[in-house]
């Protein structure tokens, strides 16, 4: 066993570990309907990455510069890959974001996103996007800032998911990784910023190898450690930038 392995108790980068998170996530004992989080209420519907199950969103919300201080503001337009229950570009929406385009391959967090939106008073602002990161989104359309906060931890290549919300745990191969570190910067604006919020649960020398074939580089932004059970997690905002 490593010496991290010792340290932290477990090892945080188990993709089983993390499909056991998700299927526990998934009880419906353990589910509410509604949560608190950044003082507000929001709607939880079945199937949808639960933000009071994990830190991540908390995290994303701080290392964002939403609800703490942050090298990062986000301004203008903002492309949300992955909105999960909406907490992110909804709170976006509600502090300087002009509009926000909220995208998840889970037909169930597009729905979920749209209610939230719908019940803070942002819907006019937040469009709800039923996309495989880029797929949904028209040729033309371009953000100030693109974000994911992304599901880091890497399974199998040949890893088939069995249920929807198990894709906000774990990527296969890291190929969606692969494809928002080649793709993200087509969708910027002129000056406009990639964003990736990344963990300890991920495998940081695999995704450093894949952004240096796809032509581009993580500029750390800021991290933050957050324990999570008995676990010591360090969550990094990244930035990409051409490299
Ligand atoms: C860790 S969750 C984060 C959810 C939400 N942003 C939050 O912080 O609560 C990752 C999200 O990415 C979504 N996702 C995974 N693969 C995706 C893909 N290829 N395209 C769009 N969304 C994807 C998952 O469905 C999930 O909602």
């Amino acid at each position: 066993m490593s010496s991290l392995l010792t340290q932290q108790g477990s090892d945080v980068r188990s993709y089983l570990g993390s499909l056991e998170r998700s299927r526990w996530s998934r009880t419906e004992a353990v589910r509410p309907r509604v949560f608190s989080l950044a003082g507000r209420d929001w709607d939880l519907l079945d199937q949808v990455f639960a933000p009071p199950h994990h830190a991540s969103t908390a995290v994303a919300l701080e290392l964002l510069g939403i609800t703490a201080p942050s090298p990062v503001t986000l301004t203008g337009t903002l492309l949300e890959i992955g909105s999960g229950t909406g907490v992110i570009a909804v709170s976006a929406a509600l502090r300087h974001c002009r509009t926000v385009v909220a995208a998840d391959i889970n037909p169930h967090a597009v729905e979920n996103t749209a209610l939230n939106a719908e019940r803070h008073g942002v819907a006019h602002r937040v469009r709800s996007l039923h996309s495989d990161l880029f797929s949904g989104l028209g040729p033309d359309e371009r953000f100030d800032t693109v974000v994911w906060s992304s599901n880091y931890v890497l399974a199998p290549t040949d890893f088939e998911y069995r249920a929807v919300h198990e894709r906000a745990y774990v990527d296969p191969g890291y190929a969606a990784h692969r494809r928002y570190l080649a793709e993200a910067r087509n969708w910027t604006t002129e000056g406009g910023r990639v964003l990736l919020h990344f963990s300890s649960r991920g495998d940081l020398a695999a995704l450093g190898a894949i952004a240096s074939a796809t032509g581009c580089r993580l500029r750390l932004l800021k991290s933050t450690s957050v324990l999570e059970g008995a676990d010591l997690i360090v969550h990094q905002l990244f930035e990409v930038v051409a490299g």
